[in-house]
């Protein structure tokens, strides 16, 4: 098969598409024939040598796919060759075929085209299992969404209106911001010129978001802390500002608040099949009914991932950018 192989870390031009050995499934997996995958930052910090993959896991990155099942390893029920699939994968994406576990596999949703729908499992799995089952975000409540118009935003965006919560975002531009809007979002915070804290009291007479989804890390810490309402919860996912930062507990304790931090790539097979199995039963039929659905900034061919990671890396989009085969 092909695939993009990283032989040296470095810039976009680090990755090369290039005859590589076909995947064997093991138990418990089948084979993939993909149609299309998708950019996320992982992948980027994947190529500068930043972020390895996890042991097991495929070295060429993509942590999500869109195909055909072209065969079945041992032990698989309740799928079968021929199935228009996506999946959420701990690396192996950026290739032309790909082993996935049966547990991290979702039957394509019903209106969302067979490549559309390689950019929505790891964006899906990352903001249900951590601003629902981690936060615990409720209807009525305020979510602030840092980086608004990203994959994981946009999609943050459309869960949180759909379960009938308020959503503030913030981005870098009034055109992303206008993107944030058209998905549901209700406060548009531009941080380059607004300062989120005081921009997100204004807009909910002091009370502050309940739930924070962030991906900037230790830069916004501290202000995270000051935008929280009492009773707040603040999910780390991405750490584009930094890892370390003082952590004042003494604001933590008068909020009786919550900080939480997850990576989902890293997560055991169980705990992947059963964030999987949740996005199904809770998600999927989101999805299904048109309530919720992928945005896609552009596809590009595969053998162009290095112009997609550009664009990526540029933050030139709004959404996902997917890699067709
Ligand atoms: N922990 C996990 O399991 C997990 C899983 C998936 C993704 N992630 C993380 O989630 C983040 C988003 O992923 P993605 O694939 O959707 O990437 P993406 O589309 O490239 O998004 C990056 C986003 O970060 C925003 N951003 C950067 N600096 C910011 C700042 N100072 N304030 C507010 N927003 C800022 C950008 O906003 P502008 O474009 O407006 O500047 C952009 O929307 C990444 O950090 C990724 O590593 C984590």
């Amino acid at each position: 098969m092909r695939a993009i192989t990283i032989p040296k870390p470095g810039d976009p031009d680090a990755l090369v598409w290039a005859e590589v050995p076909d995947p064997v499934p093991g138990e418990g997996e089948v084979l993939v024939e993909v149609a299309a995958s998708a950019v996320n930052g992982a992948d980027v910090l994947q190529r500068r040598g930043f972020y390895d993959p996890p042991p097991g896991a495929s070295p060429y990155p993509g942590l999500e796919c869109s195909g055909r099942i072209v065969e079945l390893g041992s032990g698989v029920a309740g799928w079968a060759v021929g199935d228009e699939v996506c999946a959420l994968l701990s690396g192996g994406g950026y290739a032309t075929r790909v082993a996935v576990p049966a547990g991290q596999l979702l039957p394509v949703p019903k209106g969302v085209g067979l490549v559309e729908a390689a950019g929505l499992p790891e964006v899906v799995s990352t903001v249900w299992s951590n601003v629902f089952q981690v936060a615990h975000l409720r209807p009525r409540e305020t979510l602030l969404a840092h980086g608004g118009s990203s994959g994981i935003g946009t999609m943050a965006i459309q869960l949180a209106k759909a379960v009938g919560a308020t959503v503030a975002v913030t981005a870098g531009s009034a055109e992303k911001l206008a993107a944030c809007r058209e998905l549901g979002a209700d406060v548009l915070i531009d941080y380059r010129e607004q300062d989120f804290v005081a921009a997100l009291a204004d807009a909910t007479e002091g009370r502050g978001a309940d739930v924070i989804l962030d991906v900037v890390g230790a830069k916004y810490l501290d202000r995270n802390l000051d935008a929280l309402a009492v009773n707040g919860r603040l999910v780390v996912i991405g750490m584009q500002g930094g890892a370390k930062a003082e952590l004042n507990l003494g604001k933590l304790l008068a909020k009786r608040a919550a900080v939480a931090a997850t990576s989902l790539r890293a997560r055991p097979l169980d705990e992947k099949a059963a964030i999987v199995a949740s996005v199904r039963e809770h998600v999927w039929p989101l999805i299904e009914s048109g309530v919720v659905r992928p945005v896609v900034d552009r596809v590009l061919p595969m053998a162009e991932a290095a112009e997609a990671h550009r664009l990526m890396e540029s933050s030139g989009h709004i959404g996902k950018i997917l890699l067709a085969v």
